[in-house]
């Protein structure tokens, strides 16, 4: 029976996505450039199923089991009867990607679908060198932390056939994650597209004076954020009426920033190297805020909220 789902690249992403995959009762193999390092992977993927059985979201029981079905390799070759899904996770590199898939390609069969997690590559551009079957590419982009954030972008790429996409999409939904289909290969997927508009006008909000960058997260976290995991921006503008929110762009557009190109802000800082945490300077100063407190304190919150869309069926 083919059930194993193949994770070529052990890093971040590839350990949580196995995660994910083991939860889902697939025996799940990391593929890694060596045996130490796949050792490293397929413990921190069982690490980061430690921590969902920890924040209660699964079982002990659960949790042994999809350990269980860990494993953790360097010859992908090895399964090529065994496959049911092949999920690429290395380095976001057009060119290593493209081997990748050339080499994926003539291995697997047809039947087995060849995803990428890419962030920001076209899956039409990472699958051209492949010369047998185009159109079961797809990317799959799941949205770091991999084991706690429900959405996967599902993009179809220009050759991917879409029902392959989509039962890649319903897959994923089996596995407990919220998948979205992308039906057009487009720089920034889906959700990318939305984030960049919501950061470039924050940018621009602290670029022309309007408000402290504190101010602006405080806007984003503690206004329209906490209620995105149940109330979408569509949803909101039929609750609100079409017509009054037709009026508001029609005031709220031609004020904020429409720009092309990145806002001077970022050169202002990133020429005195202040890229942001790891050099300890960006908008924020680094050495007077806490990012473990932060990122902790992200993780708990989507744990808490995961719990709640569980308990009332919206995920
Ligand atoms: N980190 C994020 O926030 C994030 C979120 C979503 C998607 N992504 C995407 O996921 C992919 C992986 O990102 P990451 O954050 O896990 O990176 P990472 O640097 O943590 O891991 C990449 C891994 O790929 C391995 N690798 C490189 N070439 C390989 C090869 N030829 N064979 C096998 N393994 C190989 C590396 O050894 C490394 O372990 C990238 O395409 C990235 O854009 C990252």
């Amino acid at each position: 029976m083919r059930d194993t789902v193949v994770i070529i690249g052990g890093g971040k992403m590839g350990a949580g996505i196995a995660c994910c995959a083991a939860l889902a009762g697939h025996p799940a193999v990391i593929i890694a450039r060596s045996e130490e390092k796949a050792a490293l992977a397929k413990k921190n993927a069982a690490a980061n199923i430690d921590e969902l059985v920890e924040a209660a979201l699964y079982t002990p029981e659960q949790g042994e089991k999809a350990k269980a079905l860990l494993a953790a390799g360097t010859d992908a070759a090895a399964f090529t009867d065994s496959a049911c899904l092949v999920i690429e996770a290395i380095y976001e590199n057009l060119p290593l990607k493209q081997d990748m898939f050339k080499a994926l390609d003539e291995i697997f069969p047809a039947e087995v679908p060849l995803c990428s997690n890419t962030s920001g590559l076209r899956i039409t551009d990472i699958s051209e060198k492949c010369e047998k079957h185009l159109e079961r590419t797809v990317t799959t982009h799941f949205w770091f932390p991999g084991h706690l954030v429900p959405l996967v972008e599902v993009v179809v790429g220009d050759r991917t056939d879409i029902e392959v996409a989509k039962a890649v999409k319903a897959e994923l939904n089996r596995w407990g994650k919220a998948a979205v289909l992308v039906k057009q290969d487009k720089p920034g997927q889906l959700a990318n597209r939305i984030l960049q508009a919501v950061i470039r006008e924050a940018v621009n909000i602290v670029e022309i004076g309007l408000a402290d960058p504190e101010d602006v997260d405080t806007a984003v976290k503690m206004g329209m954020g906490i209620r995105f995991p149940v109330w979408g921006p569509l949803e909101h503008i039929d609750a609100a009426r079409l017509d009054l929110c037709q009026s508001v762009q029609r005031t709220v557009l031609p004020e904020i920033t429409a720009r092309q190109d990145p806002s001077p802000v970022f050169a202002e800082h990133v020429d005195k190297g202040e890229i942001g945490y790891e050099s300890g300077k960006g908008i924020y100063d680094w050495s007077v805020k806490d990012m473990d407190t932060l990122a902790k304190n992200r993780n708990d919150f989507i744990i808490y909220a995961r719990k709640f869309m569980t308990e009332r069926g919206l995920l």
